[in-house]
């Protein structure tokens, strides 16, 4: 297979934006697509300044950052990912948007491209059977935040070819990264076991068991967490919880997925965690009280 030059990111939310930063400063060349304008100006915005902060903490040298950020185009025009060898999606988590998508990236994407999703507990194999190359679709499942997160979790869909799976092994780890492998099973292996455990925590804070801060400082000191399940779970975002233990619950048939009321009630509130400003916990700023 032809070395990987150039890679296509779609979705420029907190995944994508941060795997399109991870790729970049790897030496990458990197077209980062978005549907929405806001975002996509949000996106560069947050590469830009994250960029600046590595550089003032002496983590990135000043040419590499330039360099970094040379070789970031942002687009609104799909299209304009044609020349890439890798295309990562990291769109909203829903199977029949994602699907539509990949449908077109086949469509767009060379006949040699690989496409490979960042879902969290999609399958694989169905994305795939959206595109005429099956063997050429893979996950690759970055955790948050992209850049300093050290795992990727690589997912073989059933058709997944080893040659594809070997290049994507070797970008993972050109891009700095850990790699394990999970077979295409719904949640893969972190969220099939880190879902159940915050969606317990809901069940712990909806049924009274105890006050959240209580729950979270538990899990930290109790069992060595950095952060508790609720704060974990605000962010990563209420509604990707929720839509992964949805895809749990169908995809394995076993009652003990069934998702929390009370993280539906949040999700169906709007209350989605740090990126809405409310989730569990909220974040937006007490108004100063004014100097007498
Ligand atoms: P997000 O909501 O921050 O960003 C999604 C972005 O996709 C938005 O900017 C939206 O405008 C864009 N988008 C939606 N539909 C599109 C389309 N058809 N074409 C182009 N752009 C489109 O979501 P986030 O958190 O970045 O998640 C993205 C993916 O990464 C999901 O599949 C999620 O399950 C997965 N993921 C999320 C993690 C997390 O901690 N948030 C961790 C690992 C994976």
């Amino acid at each position: 297979m032809a070395e990987v030059k150039v890679i296509g990111v779609v979705g420029g939310g907190q995944m994508g934006s941060g795997i399109a930063q991870v790729a970049a400063v790897a030496g990458f060349e990197v077209f980062l697509h978005d549907s929405d304008a806001g975002a996509l100006l949000r996106a560069s915005n947050s590469i830009s300044n994250s960029i600046q902060r590595l550089i003032a903490k002496g983590l990135l040298s000043q040419s590499v950052g330039t360099d970094s950020l040379r070789r970031l185009r942002c687009t609104s025009n799909l299209e304009e990912l044609q020349p890439a060898d890798v295309i990562i999606e990291a769109i909203v988590e829903s199977e029949d948007i994602k699907k539509k998508l990949f449908s077109e990236l086949d469509r767009i994407a060379k006949a040699s491209a690989i496409l490979a999703s960042n879902t969290s507990s999609i399958s694989i194999t169905r994305l795939a059977s959206a595109t005429s190359r099956a063997s050429q679709v893979i996950g690759m499942h970055f955790m948050n935040p992209p850049p300093i997160m050290k795992l990727l979790e690589i997912v073989r869909g059933a058709e997944t070819s080893d040659e594809v799976f070997t290049t994507i092994k070797a970008l993972a780890e050109r891009l700095g990264k850990t790699v394990i492998c999970s077979q295409d099973y719904p949640g893969f292996i972190v969220n099939r076991i880190l879902m159940p455990m915050i969606n317990e925590a809901f069940f712990a804070l909806y049924t009274g068991v105890a006050a959240k801060e209580d729950i979270d400082t538990g899990m930290k000191l109790g069992t060595n967490h950095p952060m508790g399940p609720l704060e974990l779970a605000d962010f990563i975002g209420l509604d990707v919880c929720l839509s992964i233990m949805k895809v749990l619950h169908t995809g394995l048939g076993d009652s003990k997925y069934i998702p929390c009321p009370l993280l539906v009630q949040y999700v169906d509130a709007g209350r989605l965690g740090r990126k809405s400003g409310i989730g569990v916990y909220s974040y937006h700023k007490q108004p100063e009280m004014p100097r007498l």
